[in-house]
């Protein structure tokens, strides 16, 4: 495995695989790596070689205040969990090396990129925006591989991917979670012990809706009613938003048709984390993924 640490080796060594046909597979990351990293890096093993994995803290995507400055680092660590998969390219470039002086570009989705996470995070979808054109560019995969804990995200980058006529195809992949159900983050490791046990209400509240769905129930309301319930008896835990949007638009939906997704935020202690519920129309009937 090759740790790459500028843009233009990075660009050499895709202009090669590129001239052989390869197919190159990318995982865009933050670094911290944890399973849910790991199941994109395998999935994109069973597409592509060569298999390129960045790992890069974008401080373009922290707004002020923000977990910048403590986001968790260990290379050293990230490399052996990477190498052990038989991921052939990490690209760890430094800050300079991305946002070289004078950088002023960048790129914004409009409309899905203020509300849920963008709302509480203004900027935030810009900065990812701007990092992810930046690597797909450098790096220039065939597929890209993406967790559905950041639905948003995945949903903002494939429309950006659409906008701009950009090669990559985005796949997103399943959540990867704990064995009480808190889907994994990097930012799970800011939980102490009790935020921890307190951190699994976002799963319950999840698990929950999905029971009222499974027993009938098709309103907004009533299957909000059940997040806010678990949310509400769990005194760590402080809910952003909840809602359920259509899969394809990121439109709240009132009533569940078709495929829509049901969103969560939290904060435990001062952790802010998400996640969701993929919910499916079929014959009629719902199921829902978690
Ligand atoms: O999901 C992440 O880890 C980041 O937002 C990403 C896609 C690597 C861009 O910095």
């Amino acid at each position: 495995m090759e740790i790459i640490r500028s843009v233009e080796w990075m660009k050499d060594a895709a202009r090669t695989a590129e001239s052989k046909e390869r197919l190159i597979g990318f995982v865009p990351t933050m670094g911290a790596l944890h399973e849910g990293h790991l199941s994109l890096v395998r999935a994109a093993k069973q597409q592509c070689s060569p298999v390129v994995v960045s790992i890069f803290v974008n401080p373009a995507q922290f707004g002020p205040g923000e977990d910048l400055a403590g986001y968790p680092r260990n290379l050293e660590h990230d490399c052996h969990l990477l190498e052990a998969l038989g991921v052939d390219y990490v690209f760890a470039p430094d800050t300079a090396e991305i946002y070289p002086a004078g950088f002023r570009t960048s790129v914004r989705v409009d409309g899905l990129s203020e509300k849920f996470e963008g709302r509480i995070r203004p900027g935030h979808f810009q900065g990812v925006c701007t990092v992810v054109l930046k690597l797909l560019e450098i790096v220039r995969p065939r597929f890209a591989y993406f967790g559905r804990k950041d639905a948003q995200q995945a949903h903002i980058v494939r429309q950006m991917v659409s906008d701009l006529n950009l090669d990559a195809e985005i796949v997103v992949c399943p959540i990867v979670r704990e064995a009480d159900g808190l889907a994994m983050s990097s930012r799970n490791a800011y939980l102490d012990g009790e935020q921890r046990r307190a951190a699994t209400a976002l799963y319950r509240s999840l698990d929950a809706a999905r029971r009222k769905i499974e027993a009938g129930a098709r309103g907004a309301g009533e299957i909000l009613d059940e997040v806010h319930t678990v949310l509400d008896s769990e005194p760590l835990a402080k809910l952003d938003y909840a809602a359920t949007v259509a899969a394809d638009s990121f439109e709240i939906t009132h009533f569940l048709t078709g495929s829509c997704l049901l969103l969560i935020a939290a904060r435990v202690g001062s952790t802010r984390l998400i996640d969701n519920m993929f919910i499916e129309e079929r014959d009629g009937s719902f199921s829902a993924v978690l």
